[in-house]
C-alpha cells in the first residue's frame, strides 16, 4: 500500500527549509502532494499560478512530489484526495501554539486525519517565507535561502 502525505502551506514563495522538510518527508512517504492552501491571515506576494510554478521548477528533480493548490477547508481536500496524513515543518517554539492549534482543529474536523511535524533542519531555523521577503525587499542578499529561480523572482518582483 502506497502512503502519501499532504504538505499543506502558503508557499508564498518555497524555501529551501520547505524543500528541507519535502525531502525529509520523501523518505517515509512514497508521494508527497505540495498544496498550496488559502491562509486568510495572510496577504500574498505571489499569485497561485506564479507560486506553483516556482514550487514546480524548484521541485523538478523529484519524482514524487505533485504539486496543487485548494482554496477550501484542509480535511475536506484531504478527503477528497483520500489521505489521511499532513505534514507540517516545526522551527522554533513560537510556532508551536498556533501550529498546535491548527493541528487540534483539524483533528476536531476529520478524526482519521493526523498531522505529522517535522522539526525543521538546524540551518532554516531562523528562514520563512516571510523574513525572506522582507530581506528581499530591502535589496538584501537571500542566496541559499531560496532556490536561484525564487530569487530571481523576489528580485523582479521587488524591482517593479
Ligand atoms: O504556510 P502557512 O501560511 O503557515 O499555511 C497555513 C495553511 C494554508 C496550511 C492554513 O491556513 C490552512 O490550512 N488553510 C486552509 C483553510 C483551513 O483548512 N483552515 C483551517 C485550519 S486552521
Amino acid at each position: 500500500m502506497s502512503k502519501t502525505a499532504i504538505y499543506p502551506g502558503s508557499f508564498d514563495p518555497i524555501t529551501n527549509g520547505h524543500i528541507d522538510i519535502i525531502e525529509r518527508a520523501l523518505k517515509i512517504f512514497d508521494k508527497v502532494i505540495v498544496t498550496i492552501m488559502y491562509n486568510p491571515s495572510k496577504k500574498s506576494l505571489f499569485t497561485i499560478d506564479e507560486r506553483i510554478s516556482l514550487i514546480k521548477e524548484s521541485l523538478k528533480d523529484f519524482d514524487r512530489v505533485e504539486v496543487d493548490s485548494n482554496d477550501g477547508l484542509l480535511v475536506d481536500y484531504a478527503k477528497e484526495k483520500k489521505v489521511n496524513a499532513l505534514i507540517r515543518g516545526m522551527r522554533a517554539v513560537s510556532d508551536f501554539e498556533t501550529e498546535f492549534q491548527m493541528a487540534m482543529l483539524n483533528r476536531r474536523l476529520a478524526r482519521d486525519i493526523e498531522t505529522i511535524f517535522f522539526m525543521t533542519g538546524l540551518r532554516w531555523i531562523f528562514t520563512s517565507s516571510s523574513v525572506i521577503k522582507e530581506a528581499a525587499s530591502f535589496g538584501a542578499d537571500i542566496s541559499g535561502m531560496v532556490t536561484p529561480l525564487v530569487q530571481q523572482a523576489l528580485i523582479k518582483k521587488f524591482n517593479k
